[in-house]
């Protein structure tokens, strides 16, 4: 991403803040793993969105219309022996010079300089609750302006709530966010491809899994989530992450995995029998899903609600589950009464990007949000019907299918970034048969 992009969006975000405002925002903590083991740092969304920086111990503070400079970052100094354990880092120079800041300090004097930017601006804008650390050292540097009152210094008086902005800003994918975001969707429509062809009676989750490490890191990405890799009745958990038994024929198999690409996600389910051929009953249930995901896909366009996916795929999948007999009554009672949710128990999906679950209001005020071009979203209807599920003809046990797809709103309609990712049965039976 070019530094100009991320002037752009700190530009954008000033704009809405407005002049008398101040924004703080703190990169993401170094996470422990155990003991002296740390995770691998992943930068805070907000922050990466605004900076580009990379490193732990970072604050960003913007500054509209100050006239010694707007964009502050406090960051780590360059100290070689830090260097020499953890590799390169920006420095106080870097942090300008490549990152685009107006002005870098030492992190380490956060708690001298910070006060005296806060005087005279009148609106605080900061995510409060987040970060119950960070909170305190807020309340702390605006308290002490606020004993300075008696000679003179105005305190803030306004909280806002940064989120609010910025998460409006990230709702809208630029051109640059969407390349990232098609390249993430490309790696994984790879991986799963890789998947199908490779996949076998007798093989366990975890190396059908590692085969998606392998594609995401040959790349240079990163799984976005967990990958879950299900095969027969652990494809009827939805948050199913063990990935650790054996592939059994006849069986079918949902895998619910993308790669990250400069942050960016992809998040791509696909569903697929273990022995590369669909029983009937599989496949008559497949195509209900699969019927439900193109009448979704074909709802996201300018001018509909963020419900009306949900809607297609909330009758398409009722209908299918009346034609097959898992649900007996009228279609608009079984709709009315939600009697789909036994089998089909989430919504069609979320907005996507720096994070799977991405940011961005889903309801303005009561009403739905209407969809506008650069919205990405996901849409993922799916059937389980695990084992043991009572009334349920034998046939149907052990089934759980869920079809995923990465789609952008356009001027015209959608574009759908994972469309290469194999769907249609007889498209997965040719290529794991191939
Ligand atoms: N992979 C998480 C989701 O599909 O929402
Ligand atoms: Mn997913
Ligand atoms: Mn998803």
């Amino acid at each position: 991403m070019s530094p100009k992009e991320f002037v752009r969006r700190r530009k954008h975000l000033m704009s809405m803040m407005g002049e008398g405002a101040i924004a703080l925002l703190p990169a993401a903590p170094v996470q422990i793993r155990n003991r002296d083991a740390e995770h691998h740092y992943r930068q805070d969304s907000d922050f990466m969105y605004l900076t580009g920086f990379p490193e732990p111990e970072a604050v960003l503070v913007l500054i509209p219309g100050r006239k010694q400079g707007q964009c502050i970052l406090f960051c780590r100094e360059q100290d070689p022996s830090m260097t020499l354990w953890n590799g390169p880092m920006a420095g106080l120079e870097g942090a300008v010079e490549s990152y685009g800041a107006d002005d870098a300090f030492p992190i380490s004097d956060l708690d001298e300089i910070l006060p005296g930017l806060l005087e005279e601006r009148e609106t605080v804008c900061y995510t409060m609750g987040a970060r119950p650390d960070f909170d305190q050292r807020v309340m702390g540097w605006v308290n002490q302006v606020r004993s300075k009152s008696r000679s003179g210094v105005h305190a803030p008086e306004e909280f806002v709530s940064l989120d609010h902005l910025l998460h409006e800003l990230r709702l809208f994918k630029s051109r640059a966010e969407l390349k990232a975001m098609r390249e993430a969707a490309t790696i994984s429509v790879k991986a799963h491809k890789r998947a199908m062809k490779i996949c076998k009676p007798g093989m366990y989750e975890y190396e059908i899994e590692a085969e998606y490490l392998h594609e995401f890191r040959r790349h240079n990405s990163v799984p976005a989530y967990s990958s879950i890799v299900g095969g027969g009745n652990n494809g009827c958990v939805l948050h199913y992450v063990d990935n650790r038994d054996e592939l059994r024929d006849g069986d079918l198999l949902l895998i619910d995995a993308a790669a990250e690409v400069e942050c960016y996600a992809a998040d791509i389910t696909r569903t697929f029998p273990v022995n590369g051929k669909f029983s009937p009953a599989q496949r008559a249930l497949y195509e209900v899903v699969l019927d439900a995901q193109l009448a979704a896909i074909k709802a996201v366009k300018p001018g509909n609600h963020w419900n009306d996916p949900h809607d297609a795929t909330v009758r398409v999948i009722t209908e299918g589950l009346l034609k097959l007999g898992l649900l007996k009554g009228k279609l608009d009672n079984m709709i009315e009464s939600e009697a789909y949710k036994r089998f089909y128990m989430h919504r069609v999906g979320h907005w996507l990007g720096m994070d799977v679950h991405d940011v961005g209001d889903y309801k303005i005020g009561d009403e739905w949000r209407m969809l506008e071009p650069g919205m990405v979203l996901t849409i993922e209807p799916g059937i389980y019907i695990p084992i043991g599920s009572k009334g349920v003809a034998k046939k149907w046990q052990g089934i759980g299918i869920r079809i995923e797809d990465d789609v952008v709103v356009t001027k015209d309609g959608h574009l759908v970034l994972s469309e290469k990712a194999p769907k249609h049965v007889d498209e997965i039976e040719a290529l794991m048969n191939g």
